[in-house]
């Protein structure tokens, strides 16, 4: 029997995490830019295995990951010119995926035809449309800053165990910090509901703090003593369901002389589903300061990294849990008051999968 739990809109949302939960027609994070070079990669992207090169002239391309004559993948083989040549008998590929040779006879099989994606390069990243191409209305969100001067950019990527929603959902609730991460980002005053609200189409929320100490894990980028008051505000917004950010936007009131009151550091969260247990999650720490040092760069990744592997340990265990209970989702969900961006994620998730014609149960 369905658990008819109704939240606090008084009616239940799935958010699909043990399902086919992925839109087809959006712009997802394939890749960072330097990943994808003349030597050909695998990755598999919404259950689909992708190869992603570049041309010899440095043109992105995306094609299924399966060559049409006796199924070799693609990523194994190499780019000559333009194409992309099959390892097993050297069948050769344009970006829009049409054999151009096939070695051993003069005709080329009319059926040899293998899919090709959409890609764009936008930030730090190679974005690709695995939906209908005629469906593609919009560009990448903005992400000019990845690539401002004035801004370091810092990123990591991992692997997690568990379906994308549930990350997504993740980084939209920051309420989950004073308590799963009470010993790395030691913030442990978010302790009412953010205020959430739209701005367009994108989710957004926000919330005030009075005088308390930065989290350590962003002290080091802004230059701040680790014990020292600072006010901040918190504001989060979500373009798109691939892709999130978190302002710290950090009031320092008493400066030394000389030095700058006002930081920002920006969180950058992407997701992109592997398959319906397994996500690319592709993130960014960036701070309104230019070209901070190596070692501040390298201190600042290594503690963000460690609070990320507390969501993705708990996430993992969490889609485990669920997906080995017989009763599968018909369980008990409760929802809070702070749970509002959260909640709107499913609200997004639901309208496009219905623009989409399509449904979760
Ligand atoms: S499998 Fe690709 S050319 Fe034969
Ligand atoms: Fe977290």
């Amino acid at each position: 029997m369905k658990d008819e739990t109704p939240n606090a809109n008084g009616q239940r949302i799935p958010n699909g995490m043990l399902e086919d939960n992925y839109p087809r027609n959006m712009w997802w994070v394939a890749a960072y830019r330097e990943e994808v070079t003349q030597k050909p990669i695998a990755r598999w992207l919404l259950d689909t295995p992708v190869v992603l090169y570049r041309t010899e002239e440095g043109t992105p391309a995306a094609l299924y990951d399966r060559c049409p004559h006796r199924w070799a993948p693609l990523s194994e083989g190499h780019v000559s010119g333009t194409q992309l040549v099959c390892p097993y008998h050297g069948m050769e590929f344009d970006r829009a995926g049409h054999c151009t040779k096939a070695p051993t006879q003069t005709m080329m099989p009319k059926t040899a035809q293998i899919p090709s994606f959409p890609v764009k390069e936008a930030g730090a990243f190679i974005w690709i449309w695995m939906g209908d191409p005629k469906a593609i209305d919009r560009d990448p969100p903005d992400v000019s800053y990845q690539s401002d001067p004035n801004w370091s950019f810092i990123t990591g990527y991992m692997e997690v165990a568990a379906n994308w929603v549930l990350i997504r959902e993740n980084v939209m609730d920051l309420t989950h910090i004073a308590f799963l991460h009470k010993n790395t980002f030691k913030q442990n005053d978010w302790i009412t509901a953010p205020e959430t609200y739209w701005e367009g189409d994108s989710i957004c929320y926000e919330q005030e703090f009075d005088l308390a100490p930065l989290s350590p894990l962003f002290c080091a980028g802004m230059g701040l003593p680790e014990d020292k008051p600072i006010k901040r505000v918190q504001k989060g917004w979500m373009p798109s369901l691939a892709i999130s950010f978190s302002d710290w936007k950090v009031h320092d009131p008493n400066p030394d002389p000389g030095k700058r009151s006002d930081f920002i550091m920006r969180g950058c969260h992407i997701v992109t589903p592997s398959n319906k247990g397994q996500t690319h999650y592709f993130w960014g720490a960036a701070f309104d300061v230019p070209e901070i040092s190596p070692q501040v760069a390298a201190k600042t990744k290594d503690s963000v990294v460690a609070a990320f592997n507390e969501d993705k340990a708990l996430l993992q265990k969490l889609q485990a849990n669920v997906s080995a209970d017989p009763r599968g989702l018909d369980y008990l969900e409760v929802t809070l008051g702070a749970d509002g961006a959260g909640v709107k994620v499913r609200q997004v998730l639901n309208k496009q999968l219905a623009q989409e014609g399509r449904s979760l149960t």
